[in-house]
């Protein structure tokens, strides 16, 4: 499978409304042979995106709940009928309890979504990688946000990380976030048997998003 570069909006003004569908847009339009990007844009723009975008989209969080009376709770049905086709769960800026996340891990796998939890310890990879996800993206969150990236800060870690999850469990890929910017990191990522990045500022943020990306995946 090609290595993921999985872009995560948050929720940074620079798009927020119409601006995100914009970016999504301008993302979409870079190709690589080589590499997959998805993007995971702010929740209330995930269908629009989905529907106006040639671009695979995940939602950045969903709940453990089902239909019925959940004030304010993202369904996992909700985010798959919107056109997203995956998730991404516990991340450092909304992590979640244990049995919500396996709850909504199975819900997600019920629903055919492909399932990203992140972990921000070697200790957590372990513990989610018993819930068997698609991916788990290892993101220290004292680098996130940050301009030195986790490829650089930790690259032992990473290997220890891909290390881990092959034998707990083979199917699920790893990717690592924190602070990736550039082609070196990407490639540094890869080397070190991640199959992709989690990555947020250095393309959102950035004032051409599209060539950031392009030399990235250069
Ligand atoms: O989910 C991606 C994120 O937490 C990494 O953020 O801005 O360091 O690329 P950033």
């Amino acid at each position: 499978m090609k290595p993921l570069i999985l872009i995560n909006c948050k929720t940074y003004a620079e798009v927020s409304g119409e601006k995100g569908v914009r970016f999504a847009r301008k993302i979409a339009f870079v190709k690589s042979r080589k590499y997959e990007v998805a993007i995971a844009p702010p929740l209330l723009l995930l269908k629009e995106v989905a529907q106006k975008v040639r671009i695979a989209v995940f939602a950045q969080h969903v709940d453990s709940e089902e239909y019925g009376a959940h004030t304010g709770r993202v369904l996992v049905a909700e985010v798959k009928e919107a056109g997203a086709r995956g998730v991404i769960l516990n991340h450092s800026e909304r992590k979640v309890g244990f049995e919500m996340l396996r709850k909504s891990v199975e819900l997600g796998k019920k629903k055919g979504l492909e399932v990203v939890i992140c972990a921000s310890t070697i200790v957590e990879v372990k513990k989610v990688a018993s819930l068997k996800p698609d991916f788990i993206a290892y993101e220290p969150a004292a680098l996130i946000g940050g301009e030195v990236s986790v490829t650089r800060a930790k690259p032992e870690v990473i290997s220890e990380v891909v290390r881990i999850v092959k034998k707990m469990s083979p199917r699920t890929r790893v990717l690592c976030g924190a602070g990736v910017h550039d082609r070196e990191d990407l490639q540094t990522a890869i080397g070190l048997g991640a199959s992709g990045v989690l990555l947020a500022h250095a393309i959102v943020k950035a004032k051409d998003p599209a060539m950031v990306l392009k030399k990235m995946m250069r």
